[in-house]
C-alpha cells in the first residue's frame, strides 16, 4: 500500500503523516528531508547551484540515511541541522535541478518496494507514485502555516521571528509551484483538504476514514 500526501510547507504533511504511519504500521517517508540532506551536502562543500558536474557528483556518492526521526548525512546525524534557515532558504533551488530530482524520486520508488508506506512531499501523488492507493492533498492558510511553522522552531530553541518564517514559506511556495520540473500540484485524483483551524486529530481521522473507505471498495 502507497498513501500519497502532498501540499505546501506547514499545511500539516509530516505531523499527520507519521500519525497515520504508527496507526496503520507502515513506515513514514518524509521526502523533504532528502532534498534538505542535499542542500546541505551542497552549502558545506560549497558547491555553486550552476555547477552540474559538482552536483552530478555528488548525487553519485550521496550517502543519505533516514532511520525513525533521525536524519543521517555521511554517517552523521544532521537532524536538526537540515531544519535551520539556511537550509529553507535554499533547498527549492536544489530541488527544481533536474538531476536531484531525479535521483531523489528512484531512491524514494526503490523504498517503497518492500513495503508499505505512507511518503509526503511535493511531487508524491503526481509524480513519484501516479498510482498511490490513497493521494491527499493537504492546504491551509498562508498565516496559519506560517504561525504554525514559527511555532514549531521556537519550540525547538532555534532563533528565529515570524517574519523571516513568513517570508521563507511565501519563497519556497512561489519556487516550488512555479518550478520547470515537476512543480508543486495537486494530483487529479487527489483528495484536497483544508488543514486551517481544524486539529491534527481531526486531520488525521478524516484520513483514517478515507483509508478504511477505500479498503472496502
Ligand atoms: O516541511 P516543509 O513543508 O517545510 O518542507 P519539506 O517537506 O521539508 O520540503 C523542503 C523543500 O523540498 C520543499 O520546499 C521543496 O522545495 C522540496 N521538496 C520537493 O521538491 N519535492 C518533494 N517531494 C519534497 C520536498
Amino acid at each position: 500500500m502507497i498513501i500519497a500526501i502532498d501540499g505546501p510547507a506547514g499545511s500539516g504533511k509530516s505531523t499527520i503523516s507519521k500519525l497515520i504511519a504508527e496507526n496503520l504500521g507502515i513506515t513514514y517517508l518524509d521526502t523533504g528531508a532528502m532534498y534538505r540532506l542535499f542542500t546541505l551536502k551542497l552549502l558545506k562543500e560549497k558547491v555553486l547551484l550552476t555547477d552540474k558536474d559538482k552536483i552530478n557528483k555528488f548525487l553519485e556518492n550521496l550517502d543519505i540515511d533516514i532511520t525513525n526521526d533521525r536524519f543521517y548525512l555521511d554517517g552523521e546525524n544532521v537532524s536538526e541541522e537540515i531544519r535551520k534557515t539556511d537550509i529553507s532558504e535554499n533547498v527549492s533551488k536544489v530541488a527544481a535541478i533536474k538531476e536531484v530530482r531525479e535521483k531523489m524520486v528512484d531512491l524514494q520508488r526503490k523504498f517503497s518496494k518492500s513495503q508499505d508506506v505512507i511518503m509526503d512531499g511535493r511531487d508524491i501523488g503526481t509524480v513519484v507514485f501516479p498510482n498511490a492507493d490513497i493521494k491527499i492533498f493537504l492546504v491551509a492558510d498562508l498565516k496559519e502555516r506560517a504561525e504554525r511553522r514559527y511555532k514549531e522552531i521556537i519550540e525547538k530553541g532555534q532563533k528565529v521571528s515570524f517574519d523571516e518564517i513568513y517570508e521563507n514559506i511565501v519563497n519556497r511556495d512561489n519556487l516550488d509551484s512555479t518550478r520547470e520540473i515537476t512543480p508543486l500540484r495537486k494530483a487529479e485524483d487527489a483528495i484536497e483538504i483544508d488543514t486551517t483551524g481544524k486539529s491534527i486529530e481531526k486531520v488525521k481521522n478524516e484520513i483514517l476514514e478515507i483509508c478504511r473507505n477505500r479498503n472496502k471498495l
